[in-house]
């Protein structure tokens, strides 16, 4: 049986962007692999955020990924640190991670600055936790965003490593499922870059949150340019915005983008805008409602992940297990 893992960053204010990235591809991923989802908390602690908000970030995301159609019946839903497991194999792993590999990182880089004296070490041995994360499972299958890229990359070189120092075929080397470029979310303000919950504007996004008034408003604001709405997809090269309206048509209705161009063509913007919200609101609604109504009852929420951790415990500790006695401390 083919085996996915995946985790999320319990973050806060999902947007279209986290819907289509992220959410949209683990509902449909469930159907074809044993899933199990992890709202990864200990990752997020490298920021730290406000507790009483982190506290309520891996309730309310776990919330959006039932509301968007995760099946609790079908995944294992859970959070990170409800499994021990996972900080105990990163120390034995951070044992035989040489910190060449870990220099390479671009997220550390990225996130360090130029102050790197001061980032901390969670953040840089950041890859190995998500290794642990991964290995546990023995996850045949990982999907991730682009940027996840290089992580994965390491955690099958961590694997491969582990296996070949202890002479077993401990750690299964996992394969990246990584989403395409066309569930790349841009924002409504500039299509250069990514929609993102850090964007001053509140106007660039739409949040999973927002109402049905506010989709329509943020989607009538939206920047597109003077020329007449374009008849081929070739057409949006050098048009980012218009490029990324059709992008989102494309996902959340079905159609594909030169069906799209092919409809609108030299209609104006107004008509296209109108019926982009109109299906944005039909997709985003009824997950919003759901969303609302499992808030209601945040205990039915909290005992789905304690049924999740206690699925992950069973095959996590096991797996642990194997690593100690392979290390000779089991
Ligand atoms: P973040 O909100 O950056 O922590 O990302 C959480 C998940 O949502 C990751 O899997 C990202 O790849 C995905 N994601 C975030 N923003 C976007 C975006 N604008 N377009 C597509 N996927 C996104
Ligand atoms: N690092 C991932 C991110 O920032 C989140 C993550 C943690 C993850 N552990 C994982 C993703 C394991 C996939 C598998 O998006």
């Amino acid at each position: 049986m083919k085996r996915i893992l995946s985790g999320m960053q319990p973050t806060g204010n999902l947007h279209l962007g986290n819907y289509l990235g992220a959410l949209k591809n683990w509902v449909s991923l469930q159907h074809q692999y044993e899933s199990f989802f992890c709202m990864v908390d200990l990752h997020a602690l490298t920021a730290h955020p406000n507790p009483a908000e982190l506290r309520r970030n891996v309730i309310e995301g776990t919330a959006w990924y039932l509301a968007a159609g995760v099946d609790p019946s079908k995944s294992t839903l859970f959070i990170q640190s409800a499994v021990p497991a996972h900080t105990e194999l990163m120390w034995i792993l951070s044992c035989s991670t040489p910190l060449g590999w870990l220099n390479r990182m671009t997220q550390f880089k990225e996130k360090a600055g130029t102050k790197q004296e001061g980032a901390n070490l969670g953040l840089y041995a950041y890859p190995v936790l998500m290794a642990a994360d991964i290995l546990l499972y023995k996850a045949t299958h990982v999907p991730v965003g682009e940027d996840q890229k290089q992580h994965l990359e390491l955690t099958r070189e961590i694997a491969q490593s582990f296996n070949h120092r202890y002479k077993k075929d401990l750690f299964v080397v996992p394969e990246p499922l990584i989403f395409g470029s066309g569930t790349r979310v841009m924002g409504l303000k500039d299509g250069t870059k990514k929609m993102s919950k850090s964007d001053a504007a509140e106007g660039s996004r739409l949040n999973l949150l927002d109402d049905a008034d506010t989709i329509m408003k943020k989607i009538r604001k939206a920047t597109t340019d003077t020329a007449p709405f374009p008849g081929t997809i070739e057409e949006t090269e050098n048009r980012p915005e218009v490029r990324n309206l059709i992008n989102i048509y494309s996902s959340l209705q079905g159609a594909s983008p030169q069906e799209i161009c092919h409809r609108f063509g030299g209609k104006n913007f107004s008509e296209f805008k109108q019926e982009l919200a109109a299906v944005c609101v039909e997709v985003l609604s009824p997950i919003r409602e759901r969303f609302l109504n499992l808030m209601k009852s945040p205990d039915h929420v909290e005992k789905i992940l304690a049924e999740g951790a206690e699925r992950a415990n069973n095959l996590a500790n096991s797996t642990l297990e194997e690593a100690k006695k392979a290390v000779g401390i089991g």
